[in-house]
């Protein structure tokens, strides 16, 4: 019996976690494997109504499931920031998720707005290290508010962080076997703290994975590789704050945030499954959302939980229908309505 917690969130994100939950259910049945869910209403709503935004005992009660499926986070009437820190952040850094994993995958080349790029060309996946660097938060004012002000905003790298890191990388790209590769982004010319712990770091892992071929990119470049020729990409392993940037550049190649999956992991432990857009408030209640980046965030939390042929079955449903129905994948214009294309992925399990 697994246990699963659900945060909807704000926003749509309930929308979309609705049909993730309902394409589990189906799932299950099919497979016959047995969850339980508690749902949690953290988020904007909560939080004016109460000033609540994430109590420690909360976090406390979150470690006792095995998986955590999030809608969304961010509300228009609370300042930016708020909500982001005090939920997403902190369930980042409180249960220790060091691992973001973020396909980029190609389902139907019509959606891509790369010219005469193929399902097969773009198919990597990116594991950004997720509580560390910039993200620590570390940093100062001087002389605020006067014309000499110095802000300083610290990327706080610890061995054993980046260690871990780079190893899930590593064996991430042995599991998957495909081009067995692994890439390390970075900016080594200019940040030569940082990335040259990460360099040394790599090789030395490395060493352990004689037959994953070992490549490096500066974070620039890495931007101009991945619209020109993502074909030569696998995984990719960076930091928090580069890997925040190229998984958002990465979404748009796969076809937009309306496909756009991430997990939140700590291999063995409680680990969070998001689609990666936002709240989008735009669409509130409109049933116009693409639930599929949900559907995908649950596909991998299935394969956290070991369940590997029931987010098989999840994720060839999804290609199913984004080659056969939608007529694109953003909210409103896809042809079908949040609910039908939840719909349409029960049909195709
Ligand atoms: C993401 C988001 C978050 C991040 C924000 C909402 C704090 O952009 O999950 O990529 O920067 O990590
Ligand atoms: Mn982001």
């Amino acid at each position: 019996m697994y246990r699963i917690a659900v945060i909807p969130g704000d926003g749509t994100g309930p929308e979309v976690v609705n049909e993730g939950l309902k394409v589990l259910k189906a799932v299950s049945n099919k497979v016959g494997f047995r969850y339980k869910t508690k749902a949690y209403d953290f988020g904007g709503e909560r939080y004016l109504k109460t000033g609540e935004i994430l109590p420690d005992s909360a976090v406390t009660e979150l470690k006792k499931f095995q998986a955590i499926y999030l809608g969304a986070i961010g509300h228009p009437d609370v300042k930016p920031g708020v909500l982001e820190k005090g939920i997403l952040l902190k369930l980042r850094f409180d249960l220790d998720l060091y691992i973001n994993l973020r396909p980029v995958k190609l389902y139907n080349s019509l959606f891509c707005p790369l010219k005469d790029k193929k399902p097969e060309d773009i198919d990597f996946i990116v594991v950004r290290e997720n509580t560390e660097g910039l993200y620590k938060g570390q940093g100062e004012f001087q002389n605020k508010g006067l014309k000499n002000e110095v802000a300083i905003q610290i990327s706080h790298n610890t061995k054993k962080g980046v260690e871990r890191c780079i190893k899930y990388a590593f064996e991430y790209a042995k599991k998957r076997n495909k081009a067995r590769k692994l890439t390390l982004c970075g900016k080594t010319n200019v940040l030569t703290f940082a990335w040259d712990l990460w360099e040394r770091t790599f090789y030395e892992v490395a060493k352990s994975y004689p037959d994953i071929i070992t490549d490096y990119a500066h974070v620039d470049a890495t931007c101009m590789w991945m619209v020109k020729n993502p074909e030569w990409f696998d995984v990719i392993v960076t930091d928090n704050m580069f890997g925040d940037i190229i998984t958002d550049l990465g979404a748009m190649v796969q076809g937009g945030m309306g496909i756009a999956a991430g997990g939140n992991i700590n291999p063995g432990k409680v680990s969070m499954f998001e689609p990666i857009g936002g709240s989008a408030p735009k669409y509130t209640g409109k049933n116009m959302i693409n639930p599929l980046a949900a559907i995908c965030a649950l596909s991998m939390l299935l394969e956290h939980l070991g369940e590997d042929k029931a987010a098989g079955l999840v994720e060839e449903a999804v290609i199913k229908v984004v080659k056969t129905k939608l007529k694109t994948l953003a909210a409103g214009k896809m042809g079908y309505t949040t609910e039908e294309v939840g719909d349409l992925v029960v049909k195709n399990l």
